[in-house]
């Protein structure tokens, strides 16, 4: 028998092994001062592209402004309880009808986090008689929401409609037996790639096949369509999306997230999904504040005409430079290179100590072994300046590893962790 603490101790898991080498640098980095395109490390300010304050709406004095009044006229507790005891209020349902106006669904709920809001709308919409079809590439929160599903559950490769169309086959064979129904589950912008999900060719699926679609738009909402309502708006599909999602933490920068659908389907979630029932409602300021910052959305077309004038220039001019980005169809910005994880580290930490650039890496296990990708999240509050410096700087990062110069090293940047 062993003991439960021995057993983790020698496995720390796939990302947790390297914390002694990289806890403080490249995992858990403490960026410093308030949020902004500039912020410090270690002391140092750096050009920073890695957080998804797309609108830059984060740091927005209107939205500061509402944040602190709310929270002095509130307070961080109220409401106690969840929403069906005692945490209810009008401004939750201000909100929520706000939201459901832009985004063109027939009602709205307000959920405390995305991860858990997504994993618990899908445990209270299907039950073991129900298929639930979903994209081979979603986010965590899905492929959990999915493992909580007690009946069948199909992949597709990731946009690949023929794949989804089997896929359907198989589910409607199914479901014609059991009686039950089928759930098709994908998103809007894919968040490493930054590809869209084909929404407009699953939507045109439903004339063939019986099927409810839920779309996760947590990268989409606010940054895609003409007035920012989403992939769906994108593309003039989203009267297809039977079950419309986004999270704050994004274009909104706050906290807590939205589901949006028919009136009679959201009734159904605030009296079916745990995750609300058992938990207490979202704190006052932040529903005032996420008030303020939709307003400001609405009011404010020029923060997405920014964010894409920022977005376009960093793309077009990494592929100028002969850099991979990948389909991405959308703000997400990902630098496809090849290397070890020793040689990505010792990349990252001459963009950061070298020429003053703060960006995400990501490796193995999240992508395939041998591959790099470093993420870009271009914000309305960037410039072509800092576009500029960004492109030279990866123009000769890119040339460096290309030459094995991050290679002479096996092992993660050593003294770094804290
Ligand atoms: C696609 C997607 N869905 C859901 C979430 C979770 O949202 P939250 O941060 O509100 O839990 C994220 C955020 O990381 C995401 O990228």
């Amino acid at each position: 028998m062993a003991d439960l603490f021995d057993k983790i101790l020698k496995n720390m898991g796939p990302i947790g092994e390297h914390a002694k080498e990289s806890h403080g640098y490249f995992t858990f980095p403490k960026l410093e001062g308030e949020i902004n395109t500039h912020m410090g490390f270690r002391g140092t300010e750096m050009l920073n592209w890695s957080l998804n304050n797309y609108l830059g709406l984060a740091n927005h004095p209107e939205v500061r402004k509402a944040d602190a009044d709310a929270a002095i006229k509130y307070g961080l507790a109220l409401p106690m309880g969840a929403r069906m005891m005692s945490g209810n209020s009008d401004n939750h349902e201000a909100l929520e009808n706000e939201l459901s106006k832009f985004v063109n669904k027939e009602a709205t709920f307000l959920l405390n986090f995305g991860y858990q809001g997504v994993l618990s709308a899908i445990d209270a919409l299907v039950d073991r008689r129900d298929v639930i079809v979903y994209d081979a590439e979603s986010h965590a929160c899905i492929i959990d929401g999915v493992r909580l599903h007690q009946g069948k559950r199909f992949v597709f490769t990731h946009n690949d409609m023929a794949s989804l169309e089997k896929q359907l086959q198989r589910a409607t064979k199914l479901v014609d037996e059991t009686g039950g129904a089928i759930m098709v589950i994908t998103e809007g912008v894919f968040g490493m790639r930054g590809d869209l999900g084909a929404l407009d060719q699953i939507v045109a699926m439903k004339s063939k096949y019986q099927f409810r679609l839920f779309v996760d738009d947590a990268h989409g909402f606010g940054t895609m369509g003409k007035t920012g309502a989403g992939t769906g708006e994108h593309f003039g599909v989203q009267d297809g999306i039977d079950i419309y999602f986004s999270t704050f933490a994004k274009s909104m920068a706050g906290i807590g997230a939205f589901i949006s659908s028919q009136k009679e389907i959201i009734t159904f979630l605030q009296y079916n999904m745990r995750s609300q029932i058992f938990a207490k409602s979202l704190p006052m300021p932040l529903v005032v504040g996420m008030r303020k910052r939709l307003d400001l959305i609405k009011s404010m077309p020029e923060l997405k005409e920014n964010l894409w004038k920022i977005v376009r220039a960093l793309q077009s001019g990494l592929k100028e430079y002969g850099l991979e980005i990948g389909p991405t169809a959308s703000p997400v910005t990902p630098v496809y290179l090849s290397g070890s994880i020793p040689e990505a580290t010792h990349m990252v930490y001459d963009l950061r100590e070298n020429y003053g650039i703060f960006c995400s890496m990501v490796t193995y296990p999240v992508i395939p072994k041998g591959m790099i990708i470093l993420r870009l999240i271009p914000t309305a509050a960037h410039t072509l300046e800092d576009v500029q410096k960004t492109l030279e700087a990866f123009k000769k990062v890119a040339v460096k590893l290309k030459d094995g110069e991050y290679a002479k090293h096996d092992k993660i940047v050593e003294g770094v962790a804290q």
